[in-house]
């Protein structure tokens, strides 16, 4: 039965939703933290060969399918073969679980972006997050009391995600898109200006590029690689299949996956510049190594940060308040696209209008996202991450490549993207789709399960690492199988 479908309102929407998806706390945080650790400049050559190998072949997959097919992931993914249909259902699932902690960051975003007016974090920026503002407990079954302004920041999050997917593709999240993005990248330019110019800058920088070729040997360095590529261009949760089910009939595959994977890799760099120039001043400034300076996400934004912020007078409450807005705007356009990631499939399942759907996520969704805004917000989102993101998107990813390279035949998506595509894909696709990605993506996952198994995750008790990241992998499985099992209303 030919349905009606919504639709992008210009190619243009299209890509900005999906570089607005790509493009969000991954970019921020993750990267330049991500790149400092597995060996700096060296690290760009793993990044740039996964991005070849897995990014934009993984893109114009999940581009092609979706157009082809016509449907969200785990409608597209039936529409090849219904036995797969639940590999469209476990990503879903993801989308969902990432929801819950995406938006909890956000709130701290939001939050801290009104702190930033009066440096509320004060003289010690570590104490004041963690124990004035997260309340954290001192383990991951503690619970302890609801935090409030976190819990309202959520709800905000959730309110916002609504109003934008509630409003449809074009109305909704292609107009907000073409604002947030455009506005999100100018005041990462400004971010970036100040920053290269701050007193110290050149150390920063050089700490980030000065290449450690040794680690360029080392296989833990390719699994971050080939993680960060995945986690920021959204691929395996089920974003860009859903995204492009809502492309017309002619338009550009091939272009607009080479288009998102760079403008996503130049806002990588942009962060990254920034984030280091901003942190060779700080070492500079208290004559301390870089080394000392530079911490992962979550200390990054909400603990050095600040704390840099407060050393800069007038001009800090101004580089404050923007960095946080960047971190609101970059968020806000990746967990509209997961929301729409959940809330499309289940649409088109049940036959349940869109809107309609989406309200009822994104009330379930906040009442989830709860838990996040008690005292061992901060645990769940550490072990709950970690196992998404090592377990859950590579294996989805890897069995998307194992089912299209075997079992569909690259050959069919390739023909079809390429009828309609400005310039033309060779038989190279094919042939990474079918043996180079899933190489690498099995090396690297059982290279994730070995570290695993010898240190278990983040040094938590083995129950919470059960209870929190391996049940996570088991009900989405579980829930896909089951939901793949029920009937499509009239599809
Ligand atoms: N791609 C999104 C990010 O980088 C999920 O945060």
């Amino acid at each position: 039965m030919e349905e009606k479908r919504e639709q992008w309102g210009s190619k243009l929407g299209f890509i900005l939703a999906a570089v607005g998806s790509a493009v969000g706390l991954g970019n921020i945080w993750r990267f330049p933290y991500v790149a400092y650790t597995n060996g700096g400049g060296a690290f760009l050559v793993p990044y740039f060969f996964a991005i070849f190998t897995a990014g934009i072949p993984l893109l114009i997959l999940e581009y092609g399918m979706g157009h082809k097919y016509k449907g969200s992931t785990p409608l597209a993914i039936a529409r090849t073969n219904k036995k797969w249909e639940w590999l469209g259902w476990w990503p879903t699932i993801s989308a969902f679980m990432i929801l819950g902690y995406y938006s909890m960051i956000l709130s701290w975003a939001v939050n801290y972006f009104t702190f930033s007016f009066s440096k509320k974090w004060g003289n010690d920026s570590n104490a004041f997050f963690h124990n004035d503002f997260l309340q954290l407990t001192s383990s991951p079954f503690e619970f302890g009391k609801m935090v409030w302004p976190i819990l309202l920041g959520i709800a905000f999050i959730w309110a916002i995600n609504w109003f934008i997917c509630y409003k449809g593709v074009k109305g909704g999240i292609e107009k907000a898109s073409k604002i947030l993005l455009p506005t999100l990248i100018t005041i990462m330019i400004i971010i970036a200006i100040r920053a290269v110019t701050l007193n110290g800058a050149t150390t920063g920088l050089n700490t980030l590029f000065t290449p450690d070729w040794s680690m360029v040997m080392k296989p833990k360095v390719w699994v971050a690689a080939y993680g960060q590529v995945f986690f920021s261009l959204s691929l395996a949760m089920g974003i860009m299949m859903t995204y492009s089910s809502y492309l017309p009939k002619k338009t550009d595959i091939n272009n607009s996956a080479f288009m998102t994977a760079f403008a996503n890799c130049g806002f990588e760099f942009l962060s990254a510049i920034a984030v280091f120039a901003i942190l060779g001043y700080m070492a500079t400034s208290q004559n301390l190594p870089m080394s000392e300076v530079v911490s992962s996400g979550v200390g990054l934004a909400f603990v050095v940060f600040p704390k840099v912020f407060s050393t800069m007078g007038g001009g800090g409450t101004i580089l404050g308040s923007l960095f946080f807005l960047c971190l609101i705007f970059a968020g806000i356009t990746s967990s509209v696209s997961l929301t729409e990631a959940v809330a499309a499939p289940f649409s088109d399942k049940f036959g349940i209008e869109k809107n309609k759907m989406v309200t009822i996520i994104c009330v379930i969704g906040f009442i989830i996202s709860s838990v996040f805004a008690t005292g061992a917000g901060l645990y769940l989102l550490d072990i709950i991450d970690n196992f998404i993101n090592n377990y859950g998107i590579v294996v989805v990813g890897l069995l998307e490549v194992l089912l299209i390279g075997w079992i569909v035949k690259p050959k069919k998506i390739r023909e079809h993207t390429n009828e309609i595509s400005y310039f033309k894909i060779g038989s190279w696709w094919d042939l990474t789709i079918k043996y180079l990605t899933p190489a690498i993506l099995i090396f690297m996952l059982i290279q994730s399960i070995f570290t695993e198994i010898k240190n278990p995750y983040g040094g938590y008790p083995m129950l919470s690492l059960l209870l929190y990241g391996w049940s996570i992998i088991g009900i989405g499985v579980i829930g896909a199988l089951l939901l793949a099992k029920r009937p499509w209303k009239d599809k």
